[in-house]
C-alpha cells in the first residue's frame, strides 16, 4: 500500500477590491445576477458568470421548481447556455455569488457536485482549466485555478474508451 497526497492550492481573497479587474468585473456580474434567481422555495440565490474565450460573458442565475428536482443549479443553467451559444469556445472562468434570504451567506459556496461534473465536462472537451471565483453575499473570495481541483477521482469521457 501506498499513500498519495491530492491536494491544491486555493486562492483566498479578502474581497472583491483584492481581485484583477477581470475577475472583479466577472464576480460583480455574478452579483448583479443573483438578483434574477428565481429561488422561491429555497430563499437561496445564486448567480454565475461565465467568461468564455472570445470575450462574451454568459449568465446563470438558479431556477427552481415546485417539482424540487426539475430545478437547476445557476452553474448549470450558465454552462450550458455557454454551450449552447458558443460551441468550440473555451470557458476561462466562471465566478459564482451566492446569498440567503434566511441566513447571512458570508463564506464561499462550493458548486455542488453534479455542476462539478457538468464543469468538468467542459474543461475535459476544451483540454484547458477552468477557474472559479467563489464568493457568498460578504467575506473572502475563494479562487481555484482548475475545475479538476475541487472534483478529484472525477469521471470523464476517457472511462468510456471512446477518446
Ligand atoms: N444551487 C445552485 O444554484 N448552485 C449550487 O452549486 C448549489 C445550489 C441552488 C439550487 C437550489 O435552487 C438552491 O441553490 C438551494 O439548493
Amino acid at each position: 500500500m501506498k499513500k498519495q497526497h491530492i491536494g491544491f492550492d486555493l486562492e483566498i481573497y479578502e474581497g472583491i477590491e483584492e481581485l484583477s479587474s477581470t475577475d472583479r468585473g466577472l464576480l460583480e456580474k455574478a452579483i448583479e445576477v443573483r438578483e434574477n434567481a428565481y429561488a422561491p422555495y429555497s430563499n437561496f440565490q445564486v448567480g454565475a458568470a461565465v467568461l468564455m474565450e472570445n470575450g462574451e460573458v454568459v449568465i446563470g442565475n438558479n431556477q427552481e421548481n415546485a417539482s424540487y428536482p426539475s430545478g437547476l443549479c445557476a452553474e448549470r443553467v450558465a454552462v450550458f447556455q455557454a454551450g449552447a451559444l458558443y460551441p468550440g469556445v473555451a470557458i476561462l472562468a466562471i465566478a459564482i455569488s451566492a446569498a440567503s434570504n434566511k441566513h447571512v451567506v458570508d463564506v464561499p459556496a462550493g458548486p455542488c457536485g453534479n455542476c462539478r461534473q457538468a464543469i468538468m465536462e467542459y474543461e475535459i472537451k476544451q483540454r484547458s482549466p477552468i477557474s472559479l471565483l467563489l464568493q457568498g453575499q460578504e467575506g473572502p473570495v475563494y479562487k481555484c485555478s482548475s475545475l479538476k481541483d475541487i472534483l478529484p477521482l472525477g469521471f470523464g469521457n476517457s472511462f468510456l474508451g471512446d477518446s
